[in-house]
């Protein structure tokens, strides 16, 4: 949340170092999550339709900051992306063994009408 009592707070008088970045990189990627997790207690909270549109439009712009600041991660640590994928290739795993699939939200009740959970559809 908002920390303006002190102006300099944020002010460092050098640059950083890559590791210092990469941290971060972390922590404004928990800042984002932490705008998602706010912005949507607030659409759920209101019954104001434009209130909801509005906040939940900020809310979705907020996911496409975590994907880019994912990216940055990944370029900046290709370590750290290749245990991402690790993490990736588990899943999958027991997606597979579970037999589902997964597939975007937006395809599967566009163009299957399936019901899905989360993403996620019975193959
Ligand atoms: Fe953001």
């Amino acid at each position: 949340m908002p920390a303006f009592a002190n102006p300099f707070q944020g002010n460092v008088d050098r640059k950083m170092t890559k590791e210092e970045l990469i941290q971060a990189v972390r922590l404004d990627i928990a800042g984002e999550l932490e705008a998602i997790y706010v912005y949507d207690a607030h659409v759920q909270a209101t019954s104001e339709e434009i209130a909801k549109k509005v906040l939940a439009d900020i809310r979705d712009e907020e996911k496409s900051h975590v994907g880019e600041l994912m990216t940055l991660l990944r370029i900046l640590d290709p370590k750290e992306a290749e245990l991402f994928f690790a993490g990736e290739t588990e899943v999958k795993e027991m997606l597979e063994d579970l037999g589902l699939s997964t597939n975007s939200v937006e395809q599967t009740s566009a163009t299957s009408g399936l019901e899905t959970v989360g993403g996620l559809t019975n193959q």
